[in-house]
């Protein structure tokens, strides 16, 4: 078993598969615009792709550009936000897109981004990841599935989150780590599902502990409520 192999696989397998999301433009590689990053991944909170879809479309039609947002009338956006739920992200989005307005744009650094409003440790580290490619490790519940099967981790969640975010570092890439991320986020979605994941189908079937012991579908394990 050699870790240093994980990413590059996963990578081919994103270049093949990657899904097309409208904030993914251009898809891969490229220059990408923290401005877009910040929205999608702010949006996609508590909110599934699917449903994400339209609004983000909607948010960059009227407001273009951070500084169109930070202009825009509270009540418009409150009511574009409608469906998404969580209204506090919307107000936050706000006070975040005036924030950065008045400094200019937005931080460079992933501690900078932390202090801004509604933005925590994972939203830095995806838009320092995707939009800087800065080798950040972003884990969403998504990544801690996939790295919880790939390590066979038997620790339950919430408790393992610390170790499953220690080994989703060490699998971080210097080369693409946004697209690492998010790659890592598709594999979750699409084949290291909750239930029945497509072993059949998965890049990474020869590096995953939990298939070798064949107990794929049991984890993440969760500490009884
Ligand atoms: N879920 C949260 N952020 C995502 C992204 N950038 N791509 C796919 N799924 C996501």
């Amino acid at each position: 078993r050699d870790d240093k192999v994980i990413a590059p696989r996963l990578l081919v397998w994103y270049d093949r598969h990657a899904r097309v999301l409208p904030w993914r433009i251009p898809p891969r590689g490229g220059r990408a615009d923290p401005y877009r990053v910040w929205l999608s991944e702010v949006m996609l909170q508590q909110t599934t792709v699917a449903a994400v879809k339209n609004y983000f479309i909607r948010f960059i039609s009227l407001w273009p550009t951070v500084e169109d947002l930070a202009a825009a009338d509270d009540a418009q956006v409150m009511a574009e936000w409608a469906g998404l739920g969580y209204y506090a992200r919307a107000r936050n989005l706000l006070a975040c897109a005036r924030a950065v307005s008045q400094m200019g744009g937005f931080p460079t650094s992933r501690d900078g981004l932390r202090a801004l409003p509604g933005i925590g440790p994972y939203t830095s580290a995806a838009i320092a990841a995707i939009a800087y490619d800065a080798p950040e490790t972003v884990v969403d519940g998504n990544v801690e599935r996939v790295v919880s099967r790939l390590f066979a981790v038997p620790t339950p969640l919430p408790a393992a989150k610390p170790e499953l975010t220690a080994l989703a570092a060490g699998l971080t890439p210097q080369s693409r780590p946004g697209d690492f991320a998010q790659a890592m986020m598709d594999l979750g979605a699409t084949i290291c599902t909750p239930r029945s994941p497509a072993c059949g189908i998965c890049p990474l079937i020869d590096d995953c502990d939990a298939r070798a012991q064949g107990i794929a579908a049991e984890l993440p394990r969760k500490a009884a409520k």
